[in-house]
């Protein structure tokens, strides 16, 4: 044998088993021939909410059972596994004393007793798995709607610098060739204009290839990304703006690089429409074993336990998912009339891999 009761008295054996019974913490339950709970162990007593005393020659197990998971209700009820001999582990549901309902994973035993037989019900809770399961398929959805947007984002900021971008570009050439003709003053003038609207609508082109998806991200990497940002954001929003980058450059995992760019732009976005700051620093360090971003503004900030959503309301949690996703974690440090910070850890591999990826994570 090799269940611990070698060599032990029978008394000796009775206490081991029973205090097996009393700490497991799965729920065990007997049930005599007519379906009543005749006895129960601590562990089925915190599961359904009701004593042992409340419990045992009182409650009829049907009140416990919410059927099977897999059955209808009737079927539960004609086919019930309390009517069955030995059944392999299965999913039902219970009810406890006040009223709710969670999952369980279940087995049952027929033993014979001197009444007729007592079946033996053991019940494992399932819901703190089945929380970490959804949780975990939730992570996996987000990590592919982030993949498949920043797929496409490429894909058309790509289009459009060498499709339409370049068809611009043609005409505008040509346009210049033909201007350099003997043609009419009048004429002259007209396709001079129609040459500045053509330079108009490349130039509107080109931001909206890099506002998609800089080039610059998967050609020069992070910083040179973030310090080109940072130029176009000065110029468009007239907020002054400081980089600092401390450590070693190198290039980071795509992934890597994608996030920071991603939660960088995010976090002075929202410094532009919400903050009315004067002055925002950034400031990115390479610890050699992780990688951290911090945006600060010294804006209006905000109370982060009461935000009061403008926009859409997923800037933040997007970043929060995206730092997540790598195995990092971002704070945000506000305050109203303080500002905002928010401050990015992702640690790395000496090779600028995430040293800990969600195993949701799709890498594909
Ligand atoms: N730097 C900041 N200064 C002041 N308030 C901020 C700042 N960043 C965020 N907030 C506040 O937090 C809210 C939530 O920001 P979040 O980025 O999640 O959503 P959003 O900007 O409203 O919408 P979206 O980003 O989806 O377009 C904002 O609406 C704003 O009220
Ligand atoms: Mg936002």
């Amino acid at each position: 044998m090799a269940w611990g009761t070698e060599g032990k008295t029978a008394d000796a054996t009775t206490s081991f088993l029973q205090s097996i019974f009393e700490n497991v913490t799965d729920a065990i339950f007997i049930i005599d021939h007519k379906g009543y709970v005749s006895g129960a162990n601590p562990a089925a007593s915190k599961m359904t909410g009701w004593s042992l005393e409340e419990l045992t020659g009182k409650v009829h197990f049907c009140e416990i059972c919410r059927g099977m998971a897999t059955c209808t209700a009737e079927a539960t009820c004609v086919d019930c596994f309390g009517k069955q001999l030995n059944l392999p582990a299965f999913e039902m549901k219970i009810r406890t004393k006040d009223g709710r309902e969670y999952p369980v994973v279940a087995s049952s035993t027929r033993l014979g007793d001197r009444e007729g037989n007592a079946l033996i019900v053991i019940l494992r809770d399932m819901s703190e798995q089945q929380r970490m399961e959804r949780e975990r398929f939730q992570r996996m959805m987000t990590n592919y709607v982030i993949q498949a947007q920043e797929e496409e984002r490429k894909r058309v900021s790509r289009d459009l610098h060498d499709g339409v971008g370049q068809a611009l570009y043609s005409i505008l050439v040509g346009l210049k060739v033909v201007n350099q003709l003997d043609l009419a003053e009048p004429v002259k003038e007209h396709l001079l204009e129609v040459q500045l609207a053509t330079a108009r609508a490349l130039e509107e082109v080109r931001n909206m290839a890099v506002e998609l998806r800089p080039a610059a991200l998967d050609d020069l990497g992070l910083v040179p990304a973030i310090r080109s940002y940072v130029k176009r954001y000065e110029q468009t929003f007239g907020i002054n703006t400081r980089l600092s980058v401390v450590g070693p450059r190198r290039r980071y995992a795509s992934s890597v690089e994608t996030a920071l760019y991603r939660i960088c732009q995010e976090a002075m976005t929202n410094a532009a429409k919400y903050a009315d700051a004067d002055r925002i620093d950034i400031r990115l360090e390479d610890t050699g074993d992780r990688i951290e971003l911090e945006v600060a503004d010294d804006g209006c900030g905000f109370d982060p336990n009461e935000i009061r959503v403008q926009g859409t309301g997923l800037g933040l949690y997007g970043m929060r998912e995206r730092a997540h996703l790598l195995g990092g974690s971002l704070q945000i440090r506000s305050a109203p009339g303080e500002g905002t910070a928010i401050h990015v850890v992702i640690p790395l591999t000496e090779e600028g891999e995430p040293l800990h990826v969600d195993p949701g994570s799709y890498r594909g």
